[in-house]
């Protein structure tokens, strides 16, 4: 559930017209609602209570740091992925005991900032990364808190680019190659053994695989527990689906029940490193129709939003759903919802139904994972304004680059 909703055929972001903010604020325009973030929050501590655990906001769907600073008021920690993820969530004030660092390549100077920083754990996720942290460690005379990021081997049952627990991916340690490397660490002066962490797959719509995934974590966590190594957390990553078509996704509390009954009593906290779930129904991306194409073939409605501001309909076939921001009584349309970059790839939606003139307003739900966070400066387009809306007050919490931001970095030679 989020809190885009229509009155009297009008969209609303909470309290707020969303053409009223697209007039102010111009478009394309990613907006946030605050309260569906903290009901998205809430729903996940909801089905972890009575239970130690530790919600890890997946940083990579969506950075901002005011959606960052809301989350860490909720209670929630971080899973990073890059020194720059780590640093925005310091930049922040997160409790360096609540970030995690995951991620297939972390190199030397990252590794050392983590180790530097005092952060929670760190998902190591091969022997030679293991090796170089152990090196840093020692060279530091720091400890570090580690979980093993293994690779259970299960199919996450979603698209093929972002299932990550099969054996044929390139990410986390054979599940079966992991007990040697735990007493590796577990003999270490300086590496501590902190969890045992999966991510299988992401936007995952049942819980089959997440429970699969959870009776391997376990088992592995009883040979460590025979091998007198003790593991203070399992960690079951992210992955939750959410509805952008038709999908049914089980709720946050439905999909950890099935990883709590596995836990069972067991004296270990639980993380889960949520993403999409988190702020997938937080977003819209609001866009103006510029023209509309006939051809003798299709309808073109021509949008003043590109695959450099929403990337996942070009890059994964996704669909999103695309609705007017404001009904209208007029003839419904099939068209292709297209952008105005230079690739035949760039639209936001194909054959979709839509009562749309030149000027009006559309929205594309379920844009606030992966979308801002995914997004670019190809054709030498602005990154869009972004704006948190909360009952009926709109705040920019990213502002439009100016023309100048795109060639700040930039040196001009003299020629
Ligand atoms: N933890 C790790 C280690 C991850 O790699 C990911 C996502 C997450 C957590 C969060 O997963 P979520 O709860 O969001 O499913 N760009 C793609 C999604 C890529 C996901 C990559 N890893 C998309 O737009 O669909």
């Amino acid at each position: 559930m989020d809190y885009f909703n229509y009155k009297n055929d009008e969209l609303y972001a909470e309290d707020l017209k969303v053409s009223a903010l697209a007039e102010q604020f111009g478009t394309p325009l990613y907006i946030y609602s605050k309260a569906t973030l903290v009901r998205h929050m809430r729903a996940f501590e909801e089905a972890l209570a009575g239970r130690k655990h530790l919600i890890c906001y997946a940083v990579k769907a969506n950075a901002n740091l005011s959606l960052l600073s809301l989350m860490k008021s909720l209670g929630a920690g971080f899973d990073v992925v890059s020194e720059g993820e780590l640093r925005r969530v310091l930049q922040i004030g997160a409790d360096p005991a609540r970030i995690i660092f995951s991620g297939v390549g972390k190199s030397r100077a990252e590794l050392t900032l983590a180790v530097n920083t005092g952060i929670g754990c760190i998902n190591v996720e091969s022997e030679p990364e293991l090796e170089l942290l152990s090196q840093i460690c020692a060279e530091l005379k720091k400890p570090a808190r580690i979980a093993l990021r293994v690779n259970p081997d299960v199919d996450a049952k979603t698209h093929p680019s972002i299932s990550t627990g099969l054996k044929s991916n390139k990410f986390g340690i054979a599940i079966d190659a992991a007990l040697p490397l735990y007493q590796r660490i577990a003999a270490d002066p300086y590496l501590q053994v902190s969890g045992i962490d999966c991510h299988i797959g992401s936007q995952m719509t049942s819980n089959a695989p997440i429970a699969e995934a959870t009776e391997k974590l376990l088992n592995l966590y009883g040979q460590l527990e025979e091998a007198g190594i003790n593991v203070d957390h399992i960690d079951v990553g992210g992955g939750l689906g959410v509805t952008y078509n038709d999908e049914t996704p089980p709720s946050p509390y439905d999909y950890l029940a099935a990883v709590l009954k596995r836990v069972g009593q067991r004296e270990v906290s639980v993380y889960v490193e949520p993403g999409r779930a988190m702020v997938a129904n937080a977003g819209i991306l609001v866009c103006e129709a510029l023209y509309i194409k006939k051809t003798a073939v299709k309808n073109f409605c021509i949008v003043d939003a590109g695959m450099n501001d929403l990337i996942r309909p070009a890059l994964y076939n996704s669909w999103m759903n695309i609705i007017e921001c404001r009904k209208n009584q007029g003839e419904k349309m099939l068209c292709d919802v297209v952008g105005p970059i230079c690739e035949s790839d760039d639209f936001l939606g194909h054959d979709r139904k839509l009562a749309v003139q030149a000027g009006d307003l559309l929205a594309v739900r379920g844009a606030g994972a992966y979308g801002m966070s995914m997004a670019s400066n190809y054709n030498a387009r602005r990154l869009p304004c972004e704006i948190l809306v909360d009952g009926d007050k709109a705040q920019v919490i990213r502002r439009r680059q100016d023309f100048a931001d795109l060639w700040a970095q930039e040196e001009l030679l003299p020629f």
